[in-house]
């Protein structure tokens, strides 16, 4: 679209390129794994026409609003309705949509009260067709990837990217190749993978481990990395922050605070703040955060101790397990980020994130492990005043409470902590638990168990 009267919607650009964040070179046709031909760091998308003043806000917003009446595929997806500011495909024919993104911007009414922030709220990327963020990404990535070519694509994953590959792919008629660290990711991530259709490799070895071996893959075999290595995948995820923005109605928030794995997200929703902010669809930048476990906390130790100015590593261990990484790929990306919009980033431990995640729960909404460090880190960042109780909060929730029902059983059966170092702290998780009981098949002892749950749990209690 351009600054004219009459908006050109459906024009692609195809002008977009590729920029090393590192040394700044740019190029038109990147390297199988996505890494700089001269320097080795990661790449960007750029395109002339996000920059050029050429896009006109007004224009976009009516544009992008317009089109949520319409009921072409491309306008029924949260992610391409936004097509102006995403990599332009060759043909709308190539693009594999389920139709993602869309998602809820939810009050957290309860946390509200207990954090004592009135303007908190959840955007919730679980309610994407996978079950997680990562289908803003895969609808963009396995569309230039099969533009390209390729029959084969491959990922390495904590569960929810080789989740929602595999139903991607299999929508657009490719084949896909999963690598997971055997025995630490949950059953229903795994399970999604088979039933879409992936060759699915569990590896004996870490989320790390299965990331390095997947960049030796690509440069020996035709297959087309889908991590968040992949700029196109980021493109995807801006879409994130543009739709919450619209929700907005673009006033900014003053907070968005979001977990921190390999790292791809911050990253793509910084980008996408910077970019609104250029063409002037907001006016100031909200302050974006990064919350780890204080298990997998590489990117707090290289703020704190290296002034992000080089990654430190770290054996990664946590149960919240889609963020068990502990040499993200995308740390400068997030670095930058962080810095460009004046955020945080925070660690969080298992018992905080585990009572965050039931307080969510308690919401009616509900989250996985990974996504409740976000209202844990809110509470430290409240601690700091870095975050003030007047201010608007975005918490963004990357996953469904479905996705890992194991740590929520476990959690409520009181086993989540049993026999580990956390299991002294974990008393105060009691009040959050709600196990479930076996009774004789009565009238009698079913009224006598409502009885005494009124009882422990009068109607005004908070808990
Ligand atoms: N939350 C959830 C639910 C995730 O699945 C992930 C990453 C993150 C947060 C962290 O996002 O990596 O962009 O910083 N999961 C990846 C995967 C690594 O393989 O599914 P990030």
């Amino acid at each position: 679209m351009r600054s004219s009267a009459t908006p050109e919607p459906d024009g692609p650009s195809g002008t977009f390129g590729f920029r090393c964040i590192g040394c700044g070179a740019l190029s038109h046709a990147p390297e199988l794994d996505f890494r700089c031909s001269q320097c080795g760091n990661l790449l960007e998308i750029t395109d002339p026409a996000w920059r050029s003043g050429k896009l006109c806000a007004a224009d976009l917003k009516s544009v992008w609003h317009q089109r949520r009446s319409s009921n072409s595929p491309l306008d029924l997806s949260g992610v391409w309705r936004f097509r102006e500011l995403l990599p332009a495909p060759q043909s709308e024919r190539h693009v594999i949509t389920l139709r993602e993104g869309n998602t809820p911007l939810y009050e957290l009414p309860g946390s509200s009260r207990s954090t004592g922030v009135p303007r908190l709220f959840a955007k919730h990327q679980g309610m994407n067709p996978t079950g997680s963020f990562k289908d803003a990404g895969m609808t963009v990535a396995s569309t230039f990837a099969k533009q390209a070519g390729y029959s084969w694509v491959a990922c390495a994953s904590t569960g929810n990217t080789s989740a929602s590959m595999a139903a991607y792919t299999a929508r657009g008629g490719l084949r896909s190749l999963v690598l997971v660290p055997e025995g630490k990711i949950s059953w229903s991530k795994l399970s999604q993978a088979l039933d879409y259709g992936a060759l699915t490799c569990q590896l004996r070895t870490d989320f790390d481990g299965c990331l390095r071996l997947l960049q030796e893959l690509v440069r020996r075999a035709p297959v087309y990395q889908l991590n968040s290595i992949n700029p196109f995948r980021l493109e995807g995820q801006k879409t994130l922050a543009f739709e919450l923005l619209e929700q907005l109605y673009w006033h900014p928030p003053d907070h968005i605070i979001v977990p921190g794995g390999n790292l791809g997200n911050s990253s793509a929703i910084g980008k996408a703040l910077l970019e609104m902010r250029e063409i002037g669809l907001i006016p100031r930048l909200p302050k974006l955060s990064v919350i780890q476990a204080e298990g997998a906390n590489a990117l707090v130790r290289t703020l704190r101790e290296a002034s992000g100015k080089q990654l430190i590593s770290v054996d990664a261990e946590t149960r919240a397990t889609a963020i068990r990484i502990g040499n993200p790929a995308s740390w400068q990306k997030a670095v930058n980020v962080i810095q460009a919009t004046g955020g945080a980033c925070e660690q969080v431990s298992e018992v905080e994130i585990a009572r965050a995640k039931a307080e969510i729960g308690a919401e009616g909404i509900g989250c996985e492990p990974a996504s409740a460090v976000t209202l844990a880190g809110l509470r430290k960042l409240l601690q700091q005043s870095f975050v003030k109780p007047d201010e608007t909060v975005i918490l963004v929730l990357t996953g469904n409470l479905l996705k890992d029902p194991d740590f929520t059983m476990e959690f409520h059966r009181g086993d989540l902590f049993r026999g580990t170092v956390h299991e002294p702290q974990s008393a105060a998780l009691n009040p959050f638990r709600h196990p479930p009981m076996v009774l004789d098949a009565t009238l009698d002892a079913v009224l006598k168990t409502l009885d005494q749950a009124e009882k422990a749990h009068p109607i005004n209690s908070n808990v």
